[in-house]
């Protein structure tokens, strides 16, 4: 997948949605949704609910990760990052869906599509860590693949091979 390229997807009721690497000018678009989204934070901090920090944080993503959107037409509704390692064989992945787009598949299939991305680029593996409490996301990464490998009181850390 190149940056241009996109990929037409369907959610669980069958609506079209895109998804395509973020480029410069859907920066805004990506803080359009990240200025509604709740709650906040919803995992781990994150996304930071102060305004400030949050366009901090969603820069600094922007800047140095591979960002993935999923788009319902001109409104950006789910993101997707894998923030590399500085050898670039392996990478951490953080994903959010807009709250009134949840439960149709689009996290799934942006991970989905986030994992073939790193793939592509001869990732040999992709980690996250997510709170114990967050057992709908668990559920989503351990059904694309990832397993545990670590965990402490508050958090687990999950790994896919590629
Ligand atoms: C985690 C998140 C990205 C999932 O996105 P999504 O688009 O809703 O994910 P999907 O629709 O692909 O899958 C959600 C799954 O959870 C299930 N689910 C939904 N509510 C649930 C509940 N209360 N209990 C158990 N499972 C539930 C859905 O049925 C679905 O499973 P299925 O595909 O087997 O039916 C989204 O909920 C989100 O943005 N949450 C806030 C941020 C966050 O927690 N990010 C992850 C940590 S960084």
């Amino acid at each position: 997948m190149k940056s241009e390229d996109l990929i037409l997807c369907k959610d669980r009721i069958g609506r079209p949605f895109e998804v395509r690497e973020c480029s410069p000018p859907d920066f805004s678009c990506l803080m359009d949704m990240y200025r509604v989204f709740l709650p906040r934070p919803a995992s781990q901090g994150l996304p930071p609910p102060e305004p400030e920090t949050c366009l901090k944080w969603a820069t600094s993503l922007v800047e140095t990760a591979i960002n993935l959107l999923a788009w319902q037409g001109k409104r950006v509704i789910g993101h997707a990052a894998l923030i590399k390692d500085l050898a670039h064989l392996s990478g951490e992945f953080v994903i959010f869906v807009h709250q009134d787009y949840r439960n149709l598949g689009i996290g799934t299939e942006l991970t989905r599509i986030t994992l073939k991305k790193a793939e592509d680029l001869d990732f040999k593996s992709v980690w996250l860590t997510v709170s114990i409490t967050n057992v709908i996301a668990s559920r989503l990464y351990r059904r694309v693949g990832f397993e545990y490998c670590d965990m402490d009181e508050c958090e687990r850390t999950m790994i896919i091979k590629l």
